[in-house]
């Protein structure tokens, strides 16, 4: 391949430091892991771990160290480690991987957070590792814990010194969901954070942000000129966002019943997802353009309908009643080991937004989410309006369903244009058909899992797949008041697993003259 003529004198391009062949490779550093021994770190977090350092993505200095309230050893931890990644890796196991991961892994327990001698021993064995392994005094902190111990967890790590500024070494904290449960406690809880490390070096997760599918909506939309004439209220008629899963809470009773669908997925991923649709174009795709243009369209969001505010006719609620799935009986959701009686928990929740600005005026933005749904499906359809005339006689045109770009997120990730098109024969009969782009036909290699882009970047300091605290911020101004309507009214409608969701849902768009793409 020749060396590019534009190239400046010295330079050579094939090994500029922007060339996408080249791997982006973290740091040595150590990884402090709260939360070690919850579900999120079993299943996700730790095989993401493992799969990256199988990518030779993680330095060979990298080291891991669990804190939690087990009383483990080293060796108990890394058997622990090792049995997660068996099960969840994306990647082969590799003996020689696994030995130069888990010689970097240490335990440390706590027998309570706020035991402060466990404190001065993790900060103990982070300084060894730093001295043994050369890891630059570099250290991530990855908090995985129910937000009711932020104060504890941020203050106790202040105290005993670990994040300490130290020169040429970075300290970074990752944040997993969900960020407080209202707009207030979301602030309260940046605010502790705020006390161990500065603003830019927080990394909030909201893992769909590290899904490939999710980073090709911009993909489609700004690398490409076909669609961006359409993308707007004289050709859009309205937009559904689906997230639905075909699984229960599972063993989640604990977390799930006090948080609900529109807390633990529509404030985050789902708001995100409409963010990432609607927004303009950055000027880069450097953090701070890419989030100032997702809290512009954040911004913009209200709940009214044409300028009236009626949560009761454009937000729905539901909760699974126990029935059959997929030819099994399965519990419904107040039958759930671990959920009270009197919950009054969503596991349903869809709602009607309306993006207030020259782009979208007019246009609904159906969100809906929930669990026991007839199947595992997340999407962003993009809805165009009917041709102002159509020179067919009616009854060839009868079964249009109306133009369409679905971008699919999962499973199945592509991307689908619905148009009309002639059915072969003698007449003019239209139909409905699909131009289909799967990701698994185009590509060979296979996705990275969300959780590997996101440990990597957040360990490498690029911040343009977190959301930064006002889009947290913007997000629960959206949902406060609807929640809060929630909370005063009564128990949520129920539905049967394996159906699309409570009538309300269908009401909410039949309101409109119009029904979701799947009921
Ligand atoms: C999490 C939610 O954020 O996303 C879970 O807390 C949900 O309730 C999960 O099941 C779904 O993630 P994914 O990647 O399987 O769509």
């Amino acid at each position: 391949m020749p060396i590019s003529a534009t190239a400046p004198q010295g330079v050579n391009p094939l090994l500029d430091s922007r060339d996408l062949r080249l791997p982006r490779i973290a740091d040595p550093c150590v990884l402090v892991m709260f939360g070690i021994t919850g579900d999120l770190a079993r299943r996700k977090l730790l095989p993401a771990v493992y799969d990256l350092a199988g990518r030779g993505l993680l330095s060979p200095a990298f080291c891991l160290v669990g804190v939690g309230r087990r009383d483990w050893d080293d060796e108990a931890m890394r058997s622990y480690v090792a049995q997660a990644v068996r099960s969840g890796a994306r990647t082969p196991w590799r003996p020689a991987v696994w030995e130069q991961l888990a010689a970097g892994m240490r335990f440390v327990t706590l027998s309570s957070f706020d035991d402060a001698a466990a404190y001065a021993r993790l900060t103990q064995v982070v300084e060894d590792l730093d001295a043994r392994r050369g890891t630059g005094g570099n250290r991530a902190f990855y908090l995985s814990i129910p937000p009711g111990w932020f104060p504890t967890v941020t203050q106790q790590v202040a105290a005993c010194g670990l994040v300490e500024e130290a020169p040429g070494a970075w300290r970074r904290v990752m944040v997993e969901k969900p960020f407080g449960h209202d707009r207030a406690s979301a602030a309260e809880l940046d605010a502790l954070v705020g006390r161990i490390v500065r603003p830019d070096d927080v990394f909030r997760v909201d893992h769909y942000l590290g899904k490939e599918t999710v980073q090709n909506i911009l993909a489609l939309r700004f690398a490409n000129t076909m669609l961006e004439p359409l993308w707007d209220q004289r050709y859009v008629d309205h937009v559904q966002v689906t997230m639905a899963e075909d699984i229960g809470i599972g063993t989640r009773a604990g977390y799930y019943d006090s948080i609900g669908t529109a807390r633990d997925v529509v404030q985050n991923h789902l708001l995100q997802l409409l963010a990432l649709t609607a927004m303009e174009e950055p000027t880069s795709m450097e953090a701070g353009a890419v989030r100032a243009e997702k809290e512009k369209v954040l911004q913009a969001v209200s709940l009214g309908r044409g300028g009236v505010t009626d949560l009761e006719a454009t937000t729905v609620r539901g909760r699974y009643a126990a029935g059959f799935q997929g030819g099994e009986r399965v519990r419904g959701y107040l039958e759930e080991d671990g959920v009270p009686p009197t919950s009054r928990t969503e596991t349903f929740a869809a709602l009607r937004l309306e993006v207030g600005n020259r782009r979208w005026a007019g246009v609904p933005f159906y969100l809906r989410a929930g669990k026991r749904l007839a199947r595992r499906v997340t999407e962003v359809a993009v809805v165009f309006k009917k041709p102002p005339f159509l020179p067919f006689e009616a009854a060839s045109t009868a079964s249009l369903g109306g133009g369409a770009v679905v971008m699919r997120i999962q499973p199945d990730e592509g991307m689908t244009m619905r148009i009309a098109s002639k059915v072969p024969g003698t007449h003019m009969e239209l139909r409905d058909v699909s131009m289909d782009f799967a990701y698994g036909a185009s590509f060979n290699n296979d996705s990275p899992e969300a959780y590997e882009r996101l440990i990597l970047d957040a360990l490498l300091g690029d911040a343009p797949l977190f959301p930064h605290q006002r889009e947290v911020d913007l997000s629960w101004r959206i949902l406060d008041p609807v929640i809060e309507h929630w909370a005063a009214a009564g128990a949520p409608e129920d539905y049967r697993p394996g159906s699309w969701g409570p009538e309300g849902a269908t009401e909410l768009l039949a309101r409109d003259g119009r029904a979701w793409r799947r009921s």
